[in-house]
């Protein structure tokens, strides 16, 4: 049977930029992250729309269309951004879902607008959704967002995947809103997590708080099955694998080293400024390794892009604050002039840029303290084209499950990150191609795109 559904994306933010020109026009510029994409090609041949956030508080442009999609903004109020964005999606829910590394914040202002938005999304999506759709809801800041749209349009088939980790209960139950979100994400047919675990986790508590009785990764619920299973994602490796490839990156490579001084070693960091990537650990352990005289400047320097994320909430500004603390005094220990021991970077860059530091690098720390996936560490994995360099991976990372011939480290383990990260400056060549030789066939066998494909199979969509 050919299913010719159309296909509905509901996400936090549009797959596009809103850019204003010198003479005050306004262009909405593609932002093609991997999800955009890895959909792009279904979306156009299915009539996609994309129901999202364009990122400015205030009125939302009328519906438009860019790149063969359906463009639907959602509009946020400054007071919504506050409560339901920097309030409830990111000082509350991200905290508590990645381990409760920083003190979750429960303001029941904050959920009365995350309900209020979260029914705003489901509207847009109920009205914009051709019938017999499919609609494909991403991420925690919409977990209402199925239950909502169920029950204004029962003839939808939903599914749900959630980036970040689902966490075990025994932290999940301090939600005071707890019944609430797990009914939610119930109102979908299939959910989508990471990691099996995570989708364990879930059907434990779907069992504990809504009394259902799971079979497997099945759970039935007022009269529907829904499935609960794990889609780990990825990146796009065929595009960063021929960007790697172009002469140009491989001479900005080359440059990057050349404006570093040419050291033995260059250790990458390239994370959002965020207290779940472990940057202050990496910070510490490259500290110990200059004090106890493991490393020395110039022969081995640090460079650790920082993009500026969630600049408005506590917690970013306090750790901003406190990693560049760290980087200043690192560097007044241990940099010359002319030589700091760190290149900070608090600053975005185009995938060429990144990819040339990804090619220039000889060991890529990846150390968080709990992150879903990681995508990072599969595109330092897709970049070295030449099979070279050495990746310092977290356990604690959902790329940890596929990437098992990375350097893994549990980033908590100061001493044992020291010695993985020795390890891998003096990498046997031999050994280190052979591991990453197997890390990337690895991406490429499971890209983003089959990620796609395998969880619009599950939904009854072939690609
Ligand atoms: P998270 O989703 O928590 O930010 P991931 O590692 O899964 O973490 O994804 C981060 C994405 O952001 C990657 O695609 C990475 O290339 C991109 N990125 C990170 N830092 C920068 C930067 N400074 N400039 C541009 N893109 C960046
Ligand atoms: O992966 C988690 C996530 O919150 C995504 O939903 C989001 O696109 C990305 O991190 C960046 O976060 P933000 O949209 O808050 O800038």
């Amino acid at each position: 049977m050919s299913d010719r559904s159309s296909i509905v994306v509901v996400a936090n933010r549009l797959p596009v930029d809103r850019e204003v020109r010198p003479d005050g026009s306004v262009h909405w510029r593609p932002s093609p992250g991997g999800l955009v994409t890895a959909l792009e090609p279904v979306m156009r041949s299915r009539q996609g729309v994309w129901v999202g956030w364009s990122g400015d508080a205030g009125d939302a442009p009328e519906p438009f269309e860019a790149s063969g999609i359906q463009i639907h903004p959602v509009p946020l109020s400054a007071r919504e951004v506050d409560a339901y964005y920097e309030g409830f999606s990111n000082a509350t829910l991200w905290p508590l879902y990645h381990d409760v590394i920083a003190e979750p914040e429960y303001h029941r202002s904050w959920w009365d607008t995350y309900v209020t938005v979260n029914r705003r999304f489901a509207d847009a999506a109920a009205e914009a959704a051709p019938d017999g759709s499919v609609v494909w809801v991403q991420d925690y800041q919409l977990q209402l967002v199925p239950q909502m749209l169920r029950e204004r349009r029962p003839d939808l088939r939903i599914g749900f995947f959630l980036h970040i980790p689902f966490p075990p209960q025994e932290l999940f139950m301090q939600l005071p809103w707890r019944t609430q979100v797990v009914r939610g994400l119930l109102g979908a047919d299939l959910i989508g997590f990471q990691l099996p675990g995570g989708a364990a986790n879930f059907l434990r508590l779907a069992r504990r708080l809504v009394d259902l009785k799971p079979r497997g990764s099945e759970v039935e619920f007022e009269g529907r099955t829904v499935q609960a299973r794990a889609f780990p994602i990825s990146i796009d490796f065929t595009s960063i694998d021929s960007i790697a490839r172009e002469d140009r990156i491989a001479k900005r490579a080359a440059e990057i080293r050349d404006e570093l001084g040419n050291p033995r070693a260059i250790l990458l960091g390239v994370d959002r400024l965020d207290y779940t990537k472990g940057i202050g650990i990496r910070l510490k352990t490259f500290s110990e390794l200059l004090e106890d005289g493991s490393v020395t400047v110039p022969e081995v320097v640090l460079v650790q892009i920082a993009t500026p994320s969630r600049e408005r909430v506590e917690h970013y500004k306090v750790l901003r604050d406190e990693i560049e603390l760290q980087v200043g005094r690192i560097n007044g220990d241990y940099g010359n002039v002319g030589q700091p021991a760190v290149h900070y970077l608090h600053q975005s860059f185009s995938r060429e840029e990144l990819t040339a530091f990804y090619r220039a690098a000889d060991v890529m720390l990846v150390t968080p303290l709990r992150d879903g996936m990681n995508l990072v560490a599969k595109e330092y994995v897709a970049a070295r084209v030449d099979h070279g360099g050495t990746l310092i991976l977290s356990e604690f990372t959902g790329a940890a499950a596929e990437l098992k011939q990375a350097y893994l480290v549990n980033p908590h383990d100061v001493d044992g990150v020291k010695e993985r990260l020795l390890q891998a400056i003096h990498a046997d060549p031999a050994d280190a191609r052979r591991r990453m030789r197997r890390m990337r066939k690895q991406v490429a066998e499971h890209d983003v795109s089959r990620w796609a494909a395998d969880f619009l199979a599950a939904m009854g969509i072939e690609t």
